[in-house]
C-alpha cells in the first residue's frame, strides 16, 4: 500500500525553499518539445494508462552531433493496483497529463558556459509514465480496468525510434537520468550498449539512484517489501541480469543497484548524495517506522535533530558507502561523486550541476567530475567528508 510518490516529495521540498523555483525560472530556459511514439503500440509497450510513451529530443551539433545523451526521467513508483490506478490518472503515469514542454538544464543544458561537456551532444529525455523504473512487462485487465506495465517494451520503443535518427550510428553515448530514472540506468546500461556500435564509447551514470537495502528504523526492511512488490506486480524479475539473478537466493533482490551493479560490464559513474533526502524519508525513516513522528522535526529542519539521530544518518551514509566499496576498489573504468549532502538529483539543475556555487567535492564540481570520468581526463572517485563538513552544499531540508 505504499505508495512512494517522488512528485509529491519534490513539491513538499521546493514548498521549503520557494526561492530554488525562483531561481530556476530567472534563467534563460531551454524548452523542448515533446515526441510522441506511435509504432510503441504494436509491441503494447504503452504507458500505465494505455497512452503512447514519448521522449523530448534537442538536436547535437558541430563536434557534438554525433554523440548523444540519454536521460530517464524519475518519480517514484506504484507497486500495487490502487496506486497504479491512481497513478493512471497523472502526468507519472500518462502521456495525456504531461507537459508538453520540457526544461532542459544541467546535464541537459545547451549552453557551452553552463554544460561544458555535453552541450552540443543530440540530448533526450525519456519520460516515465510506467511506474516501474522502465523495467515492468505485465498487464493487469478486469471487467473494468486495464492497467499496462510495459516499462521495458517503453524503453525498446523509444529506443528504436531513435536508432535511425542517428543514435545507431553514435560515436559516443551516455545513459543517464535521476532517482527511478537514475535506477533504470543500472538495468538499462549493457542493454543500451548493445543497440549502438561496438566501437562507440558508451558509458552509463545514475543520479540518486542508488536505492540502498536498508532497513528502516523500526528495523523492517520496508524498501526490501517495497521493491518485492513492484517486481511481483510489474513482471519486473525476467528483465533484471540473468547472472545477478541466478546468483541470488532471492532474485527479486538484484531491482537493488547493490547487488547489480558487479554484473554490469559497461563503465559506469554513480552520484548519489550519501544522506540522500528521498532515502531518508522513505527508506530510513518511512512514515510507517515512525508512527509517533519522533523524527518529524529532524525530517523538517536538521538543527532540529538529537545526537541519536545524527548517528543514525551517519550510520546510513556508512552503509551506503560499505555497498559502494567493492566498486569504489575494483572498477577500473568506474566513477563516483557520494557527496555529503541532503540533496535529490544533482545532475538535472542547473545550480547543483556546475556553477560558482555548485556543490564540490576536493573543489570539484559535479559536472567536472563526470566530464574527467567520461572522457577519462583524470580518475573521478570522489568522496565526502561526513555531514556537516560540506558548506557547498544544496540542500533541500534546511
Ligand atoms: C513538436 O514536435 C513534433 C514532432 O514530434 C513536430 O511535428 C512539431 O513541429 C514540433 N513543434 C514545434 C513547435 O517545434
Ligand atoms: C550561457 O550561459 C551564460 C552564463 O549563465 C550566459 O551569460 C549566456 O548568455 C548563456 N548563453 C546563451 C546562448 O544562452
Ligand atoms: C478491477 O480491478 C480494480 C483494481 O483492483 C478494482 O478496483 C475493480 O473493482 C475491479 N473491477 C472488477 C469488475 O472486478
Ligand atoms: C566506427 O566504425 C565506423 C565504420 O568503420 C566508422 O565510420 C566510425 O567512424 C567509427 N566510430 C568511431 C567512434 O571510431
Ligand atoms: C514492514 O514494511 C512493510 C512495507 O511497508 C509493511 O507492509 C509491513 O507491515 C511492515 N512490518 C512491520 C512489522 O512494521
Ligand atoms: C553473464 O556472464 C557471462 C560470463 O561472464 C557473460 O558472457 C554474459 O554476457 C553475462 N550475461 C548477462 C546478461 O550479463
Ligand atoms: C577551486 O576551483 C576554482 C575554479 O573552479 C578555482 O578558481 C579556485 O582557486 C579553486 N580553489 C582551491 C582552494 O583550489
Ligand atoms: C587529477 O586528479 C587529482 C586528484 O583529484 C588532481 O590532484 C590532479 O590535479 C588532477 N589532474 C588533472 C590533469 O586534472
Amino acid at each position: 500500500m505504499i505508495k512512494m510518490n517522488l512528485a509529491f516529495a519534490f513539491l513538499c521540498l521546493f514548498t521549503v525553499e520557494p526561492w530554488r523555483v525562483c531561481s530556476q525560472q530567472q534563467q534563460q530556459r531551454l524548452l523542448v518539445n515533446m515526441t510522441l511514439v506511435p509504432s510503441a503500440r504494436a509491441s503494447g509497450a504503452l504507458c500505465l494508462d494505455g497512452s503512447l510513451p514519448a521522449y523530448h529530443l534537442h538536436r547535437g551539433f558541430g563536434a557534438g552531433k554525433d554523440n548523444w545523451l540519454l536521460q530517464f526521467e524519475g518519480g517514484g513508483w506504484c507497486n500495487d493496483l490502487k496506486s497504479c490506478l491512481d497513478r493512471a490518472k497523472t502526468r507519472r503515469g500518462s502521456t495525456r497529463y504531461m507537459t508538453k514542454w520540457e526544461v532542459f538544464s544541467g546535464i541537459l543544458s545547451n549552453n557551452a558556459t553552463l554544460n561544458a561537456d555535453f552541450y552540443n551532444w543530440n540530448r533526450v529525455k525519456l519520460r516515465y509514465c510506467d511506474g516501474a523504473s522502465f523495467t515492468g512487462d505485465a498487464v493487469f485487465t478486469n471487467k473494468t480496468t486495464t492497467l499496462h506495465f510495459k516499462g521495458q517494451k517503453i524503453w525498446e520503443a523509444i529506443i528504436r525510434d531513435l536508432l535511425p535518427l542517428g543514435l545507431g550510428k553514435a560515436r559516443k553515448a551516455l545513459l543517464s537520468g535521476c532517482s527511478a530514472g537514475g535506477l533504470a540506468t543500472f538495468h538499462h546500461c549493457d542493454n543500451f550498449a548493445k543497440y549502438l556500435p561496438t566501437n562507440a564509447s558508451v558509458k552509463c551514470l545514475s543520479d540518486a539512484g542508488f536505492f540502498l537495502d536498508e532497513r528502516d528504523i523500526s528495523l523492517n526492511h520496508t524498501m526490501r517489501y517495497n521493491f518485492k512488490s513492484l517486481v511481483q506486480l510489474q513482471g519486473i524479475e525476467k528483465n533484471l541480469n540473468g547472472n545477478c539473478t541466478r546468483a541470488l537466493y532471492f532474485p527479486d533482490l538484484c531491482f537493488f543497484p547493490q547487488y547489480a551493479l558487479r554484473y554490469i560490464s559497461t563503465p559506469y559513474f554513480i552520484l548519489n548524495s550519501a544522506y540522500d533526502v528521498f532515502q531518508f524519508s522513505h527508506i530510513l525513516v518511512p512514515p510507517s517506522a515512525d508512527m509517533h513522528g519522533h523524527w518529524k522535526q529532524c525530517k523538517a529542519n536538521l538543527a532540529e535533530c538529537t545526537a541519536d539521530q545524527i548517528d543514525t544518518l551517519q550510520g546510513f551514509r556508512l552503509d551506503m558507502l560499505g555497498a559502494l566499496r567493492p566498486f569504489y576498489m575494483n572498477s577500473r573504468r568506474g566513477g563516483m561523486f557520494i557527496n555529503s549532502c541532503f540533496a535529490h538529483c544533482q545532475s538535472e539543475l542547473q545550480e547543483t550541476w556546475f556553477g560558482d556555487d555548485s556543490p564540490r567535492i576536493n573543489n570539484k564540481t559535479i559536472a567536472e567530475a563526470i566530464g574527467d570520468w567520461y572522457f577519462s581526463r583524470n580518475i573521478s572517485k570522489e568522496i565526502d567528508c561526513a555531514y556537516p563538513c560540506d558548506a557547498t552544499c544544496h540542500n533541500l531540508i534546511p
